[in-house]
């Protein structure tokens, strides 16, 4: 079935389109400006902007890399923190309150969530992504999704496919085999398509394999409409459509920005002269004007709270906040000590990226004004540190001054990170390493300290060494948007308990990354060669330690686990039991995290995944028993030969994880899978594969058994091990040799034997 030509489509199309001209519905697949749609009798302009974590709608001079000023709305963590909660409700509420302030703003659709994987930690737009996890990223952005579309506003989930670093981005062929995209690159994508049903999907720049996503068809077609059943819009990300018909033929409804009308044109002429077919004009144009349909803004412009949604930013940028070491209990910190606050980063907070997704606040939450609000102005010293806008001669002097107050205090507390110009779209990083007058501060202020805390600003990780081992604490505190400084606060002096995880791995060093010799690459190609073995994937199979692995946070309280079982469902599904005890004083919550490991495959397959997470929240003495569903798809690898997903049988261990690396219970399940559901054979499968398929081997021997005389069958027998030898030979040329001659049409037979619907 041609997608484009579906029921539905056609249905819209012949309500909403059959009546505009060739110039009208060509001008609907092609923006009026930056942020618009053009309008056509009957289908209304739309508006478009970013996101993903606040509504960036500008109103004078437009641009998408954010350089132009916007309208107030509230910045709410960046993915980077987000995705840390491992908090799906979380997100949807978060989701909720920027659809509200999308429609007050009368946007139609907001330009998110950006789902694509941190494959590098120094790609520059990580602060704005979720996890390194399919898993954690498609749960996270469906739930975004949804919480934005209850609102009536729609979303664009972006940016699909494979476009996971900046250095080159409107170019580079991202080359990614296609087991690597469908268990690590696409899964988000289907998850938020299939469970979603987001308004539009944004393809990216880059190119895929050689071919541009925006001119794709098997990406934007084949798999995206025909086999996940997206119907929504695809749009282009800014500026990514090099040849406009033939991304109109894979799929790609509508470009943006406009082009002042010089690829409406181009798509007029291409019907005139044939070589474009007018229905394809049809059905994108359809897809625009029930876009339009599904996202106007009918009921007129909603108003938002600004207080209240930053109450909510506030929330959710402390459920993000990974707390990475607390030794001695030095966090939370205790009432009546004296605090010395050091690090410009207290007094003027890095809480965002720089590009696209650059909001303009509603109100910016200090640090230093929070602690002071909390502690008491009395008991919390400030010095600067370091200063970005200060001389770079008085670094040594800004720093004496932070050591003499350290000196003072009963705990320091550093803030120290990247600042915005280091991490933006459009470039990556070249280090993971601090600022050197960042890491000279810490080392100094930790050598006279009695206790020290490092709290982190950045959107990517950062290197912790070399001084990890001299603090006594450190808070991960990411970009949290415009209500981090509160959330801060909330984290350092207990009022809130910490519950973020981390969504991606910390390493030691940039070598130890799973990408380090394949990023960015060369020759405007970047060859995905780790495959599956991404972040996590990659530490745990090939035992390189990361300095905190993927999952790891802690909390001012305790969990502990009992009875871990694990029963199969069916075929190829189980459902995974714990209780979970809060064994600690405070109220806190938890993250159960299911890993599964499969027993051998015949592809590399990492030791574990994540299949399952749950976020719970438990009142001291607490206890909870929860039930996680593993659906096939836990116990899946994707089978390119043959197409499909595959289940081999046998025992998966089931582990319950405080991160990928920390394992605190294990069982093992036995997985019944696709034993006794044989692949289809063709002409070029093995010898062996034909002689060991269930039904078509027996068949086979049979038949060649059948055609010997009583002595050949003798001697046959004691020929087996020669078989083996020829177990790695394609059978039609096994087929031909002399002695074997077994006939093409029987091949064929057999083919269509191996093919038996009961075992499809
Ligand atoms: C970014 C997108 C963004 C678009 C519109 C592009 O440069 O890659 O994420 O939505 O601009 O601003």
């Amino acid at each position: 079935m041609n997608p484009l030509t579906t029921d539905t489509v056609e249905a819209a199309a012949g309500q909403s389109v059959q009546n505009l001209s060739i110039q009208e519905k060509a001008s609907l697949l092609s923006g009026r400006d930056f942020w618009s749609t053009a309008p056509v009798p009957g289908v209304p302009s739309i508006v478009m902007v970013d996101g993903p974590h606040g509504v960036r709608r500008q109103e004078g001079t437009a641009d998408n890399l954010g350089f132009h000023a916007s309208l107030p709305s509230t910045c709410f963590p960046p993915g980077t923190a987000l995705g840390s909660s491992w908090d799906p409700e979380l997100v949807e509420e978060v989701g909720r309150a920027l659809g509200r302030e999308a429609r007050a703003l009368s946007v139609n659709v907001l330009l998110g969530p950006a789902i694509n994987i941190k494959r590098s930690p120094l790609c520059g737009r990580n602060f704005e992504y979720l996890s390194e996890d399919p898993l954690v990223t498609g749960i996270l952005g469906a739930a975004y999704v949804r919480g934005v579309q209850t609102q009536g506003v729609g979303t664009s989930v972006k940016h699909f496919a494979a476009n996971n670093q900046e250095t080159d981005r409107m170019r580079v062929s991202s080359d990614v085999d296609e087991r690597t995209l469908r268990e690590i690159y696409f899964p988000a994508f289907e998850r938020v398509v299939r469970d979603s049903d987001p308004a539009t999907v944004m393809c990216s720049y880059n190119r895929i394999n050689g071919t541009y996503a925006s001119e794709n068809r098997w990406l934007l077609t084949d798999i995206l409409r025909t086999e996940w059943g997206f119907d929504g819009a695809v749009v282009s990300d800014w500026g990514a459509v090099s040849n406009r018909a033939a991304a109109l033929e894979a799929g790609l409804d509508l470009e943006m920005p406009g082009t002042d009308g010089a690829t409406v044109t181009e798509v007029i002429s291409a019907v005139e002269d044939g070589t474009l077919d007018a229905r394809l004009v049809d059905a994108s144009a359809a897809r625009i004007a029930a876009l339009q349909r599904r996202t106007a803004l009918d009921d007129g412009p909603a108003v938002f709270d600004a207080g209240e949604h930053h109450a909510l930013a506030r929330r959710a940028a402390a459920a993000s906040i990974v707390l990475l070491r607390n030794e001695n209990n030095t966090l939370p910190l205790r009432h009546g000590i004296t605090v010395a606050v050091l690090g410009e980063f207290a007094e003027q907070p890095r809480y965002q990226g720089g590009g696209s997704s650059h909001v303009n606040a509603t109100h910016v939450d200090v640090p230093l004004e929070e602690l002071r609000r909390a502690l008491g102005e009395d008991r919390v010293l400030y010095a600067p540190g370091f200063g970005s806008s200060r001389e770079a001669s008085s670094s040594a002097l800004l720093r004496a001054e932070a050591v003499d107050l350290a000196r003072h205090a009963d705990v320091s507390i550093v803030f120290v990170g990247l600042e915005e110009k280091e991490e933006s779209e459009g470039f990556d990083r070249a280090h993971l390493d601090l600022p050197e007058d960042h890491v000279a501060l810490i080392h100094a202020v930790a050598e006279v300290s009695n206790r020290t805390v490092v709290v982190l600003s950045n959107g990517g990780v950062v290197t912790l060494e070399p001084w990890h081992d001299d603090v006594d604490a450190i808070v991960e505190g990411w970009a949290l948007g415009q209500a981090g400084g509160g959330a801060i606060a909330d984290i350092l002096t207990g009022r809130t308990n910490p519950s973020g995880r981390l969504a991606e791995s910390i390493p030691f060093r940039l070598n130890d990354t799973a990408s380090f010799i394949n990023f960015p690459g060369e020759a405007g190609h970047v060859r995905y060669g780790e495959g599956v073995l991404v972040g996590y994937r990659y530490h745990e199979t090939v035992n390189v330690p990361a300095r905190y692995a993927f999952g790891h946070g802690l909390s001012y309280t305790t969990f502990s686990y009992s009875d871990l079982t694990a029963l199969t469902v069916g075929d190829d599904e189980a459902s995974v039991q714990v209780t979970v005890t809060n064994t600690g004083e405070h109220a806190g919550a938890d993250v159960i995290q299911i890993y599964v490991g499969a027993p051998e495959r015949p592809v590399r397959t990492p030791v574990r995944e994540l299949r399952a997470f749950r976020k719970v929240t438990l009142e001291p003495g607490e206890s909870r028993t929860l039930t996680l569903d593993l659906d096939r798809r836990a116990f899946a690898y994707y089978d390119v030969t043959d197409h499909r997903w595959a289940v081999t049988p046998g025992r998966y261990s089931i582990e319950l994880g405080r991160s990928s690396h920390d394992i605190a219970a294990r069982t093992t399940i036995s997985i019944h899978g696709d034993a006794g559901r044989p692949s289809p054979l063709s002409l070029t499968s093995t010898v062996e594969e034909w002689f060991t398929h269930p039904i078509v081997g027996p068949l086979l021997i049979e038949g060649i058994t059948a055609s010997l005389t009583e002595e050949q069958r003798h001697a046959a027998e004691g020929m087996q091990d020669g078989l083996k030898m020829a177990y790695s030979m394609p059978m039609n040329q096994f087929a031909k040799f002399p002695g074997v001659s077994i006939p093409l049409e029987s091949l064929h037979q057999l083919i269509e034997a191996s093919k038996e619907p009961s075992f499809q």
